[in-house]
């Protein structure tokens, strides 16, 4: 028997019992007649304590042991004169009485602590080190409770998990897909599935009523904190719903894991439409842990001889309450500086300060009066000691800029606090997207998305305007500025389906060759059906109050989308190109 506990097992209650356990060497301490050593395994660590008195060819071994080495330990437990209150087992300790090493380790590339000294690219390349780490290890182990709860929930609300296939079609819309050649289908391929958006329709229509997948989905997208090539979706379908039904459902599965998992009562979450939180938050995805609104200031503020604000579509601003007296002359100077980095890429930043002894101050005095100025602060209800953070612009643009300037400010003014969470529903996104470069119209969600019943005849013969206006019945679960997940109800009529295609720039054919097994399905009796999606990486790395998703997956990809442990993407043999029939355009190798 290789263990009778684990290192996270025994208490003053076992004080007196022989034992016998296994694990890595955390750190050992050496005091000449004693050594301490730390044994790790997955549920924790026990101190080991070696002898010179008892067996000094033992402690001798036990010293010269390294950090990781894999040993097996029989002993009496002991209570510890000198207690640990911060570990679990910190009570006790082994009176070893025989050590058995079974296996050595090569020092590590990094210390395998909370706080490591390994930078990514090498946590990255000995993952299998990294996930020895606690933080890293209690992530995947939230994870895995995490879709526990899932599978508890939705089992017991009649969800029934299906399988869909990973091998399928290539679709133009959405991300690029990732392809793989057919050997037996020369010159064809497959692709991977971006999610499994087709399949689980095609389950509504099979009468599957209630589905769900916990999945994993491919995408060729450029790499950001929240966003791998590969990541798992809670994807679920509906039949026979109307949006909110939907939305019940997967609120109530959102409080249920936070209850279950973080003892989190979250309130029920408000609904906003999408073109709220663009004019007043600057984002579809709005951090309301904190408010700092936006108000638009363009009936004040042009026509005052001051051109950047006459010129400008768009003048907007946040009151960054309390502030004016945390920044000098110099600190806004940093702050315009940050705004006009190509990342935001504001033109510049008026402010007004509201000093504590009531005067105002502001970048752009000379062109209006202490009375106008003033009539701003009021717009903004701001009290003394508050500061105005004002952009003009291209409506959108400006918006965004503002949004991204909202959240830097929520930032340094500490107002996204941790273990605070707020989520809510965006509603109403416009169902059609125009691009300007392309000349046509983009699916704001997928194509298969609804439009909101009011707006179908709308939809079947509206002009350009009425086109770029429609609203569609999608909505996304945002939760402290995150995207956590998106839907909607789907179109289930052969005809409007064919209709979108073609308002999305498909000829009857290509809809046909591309999506033909789906309308052909609608025609055989489809159900109204509706569903959503959870970015299941996402939502843990949110519950626990983390940016990036990287640690919440086992082996993840860096931002090259390279997985540098085992060194892939890779070239493969000649013999594999030769039998899948295809040829490397480019350079020859010498
Ligand atoms: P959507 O494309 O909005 O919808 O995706 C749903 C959720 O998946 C997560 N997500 C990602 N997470 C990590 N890395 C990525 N590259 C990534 N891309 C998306 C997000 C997002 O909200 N089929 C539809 C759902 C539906 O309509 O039912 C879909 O895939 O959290």
């Amino acid at each position: 028997m290789y263990r009778t506990h684990n290192c996270n097992e025994l208490r003053i209650n076992n004080v007196g019992e022989e034992v016998t356990l296994s694990g890595w060497l955390h750190s050992s301490r050496d005091f000449g007649g004693m050594t301490f050593i730390d044994l790790r395994d997955r549920y924790g660590i026990t101190q080991l304590v070696f002898s010179m008195d008892d067996d000094a060819e033992m402690c001798e071994r036990a010293r010269k042991l390294g950090r990781e080495y894999v040993i097996q330990v029989t002993g009496i437990v002991r209570e510890r004169s000198n207690k640990n209150p911060n570990r679990s087992t910190g009570d006790i300790e082994i009176e070893v009485k025989s050590l058995e090493v079974l296996n050595s380790s090569k020092t590590p590339p990094f210390t395998i602590e909370n706080e490591t000294d390994g930078g990514d690219e090498l946590r990255m390349k000995y993952r299998y080190l990294d996930i020895r780490r606690e933080p890293v290890k209690e992530n995947l182990i939230f994870r895995s409770r995490c879709s526990l709860e899932v599978r508890k929930y939705l089992g017991d609300n009649g969800f029934i998990e299906v399988e869909t296939p990973f091998l399928i079609k290539s679709t133009p819309e959405g991300a690029r897909d990732f392809i793989v050649p057919s050997r037996l289908n020369k010159g064809q391929f497959y692709a991977l599935p971006q999610s499994p958006q087709t399949f689980k329709q095609l389950l509504m229509v099979a009468g599957m009523d209630k589905y769900y997948q916990i999945v994993k989905c491919f995408r060729d997208e450029d790499l950001r904190a929240d966003r791998q090539p590969e990541f798992t979706q809670i994807d679920c379908e509906m039949s026979y719903v109307h949006r909110d039904d939907i939305l019940d459902t997967f609120e109530g599965l959102t409080k249920h894991i936070f209850k279950t998992l973080l003892d989190v009562e979250l309130p029920d979450f408000p609904k906003m439409d999408y073109d709220h939180a663009l004019k007043y938050y600057g984002s579809d995805k709005p951090d309301v842990r904190f408010d700092m609104k936006f108000h638009e200031l363009n009936d004040l503020m042009k026509g005052h001889g001051f051109s950047v604000f006459d010129d400008a579509e768009l003048v907007v601003g946040i009151n960054a309450e309390g502030q004016c007296g945390n920044y000098s002359n110099k600190d806004i100077k940093k702050l315009t500086e940050w705004v006009q980095r190509p990342q935001i890429g504001a033109k510049g930043l008026v402010y007004v300060k509201y000093n504590d002894d009531g005067t105002i101050k502001s970048s752009v005095g000379k062109f209006y009066s202490e009375e106008q100025l003033k009539e701003w602060l009021g717009r903004f209800d701001a009290k003394p000691g508050d500061m105005l953070l004002i952009l003009s612009g291209e409506t959108d643009k400006t918006r965004k800029q503002l949004g991204e300037l909202r959240l830097e400010m929520g930032r340094r003014m500490g107002l996204m606090k941790e273990g605070d969470f707020k989520a809510l529903w965006i509603v109403d996104f416009p169902l059609l997207e125009w691009d300007e470069e392309e000349g046509r119209f983009f699916a704001m969600h997928h194509p298969f998305t609804a439009p909101k019943k009011d707006e179908i005849d709308k939809m079947m013969s509206g002009d350009f305007e009425t086109l770029k206006n429609l609203k569609a019945d999608a909505y996304d679960l945002v939760i402290n500025g995150a995207e956590i997940g998106g839907g909607s109800i789907r179109i289930h009529d052969r005809e409007l389906q064919a209709k979108n295609f073609t308002l999305l720039g498909f000829t009857p054919e290509e809809a046909e060759k591309q999506f033909g097994f789906l309308m052909g399905a609608f025609e055989y009796g489809a159900p109204p059906h509706g569903g959503i999606a959870f970015g299941f990486d996402r939502l843990c790395a949110v519950m626990n109050n983390q940016n990036s998703i990287r640690d919440f997956i086992a082996f993840p990809k860096n931002n090259q989308g390279r997985d540098v442990m085992i060194d892939a993407p890779d070239t493969v043999d000649q013999v594999q190109l030769d039998e899948l029939g295809l040829e490397l355009k480019g350079e020859e190798e010498d």
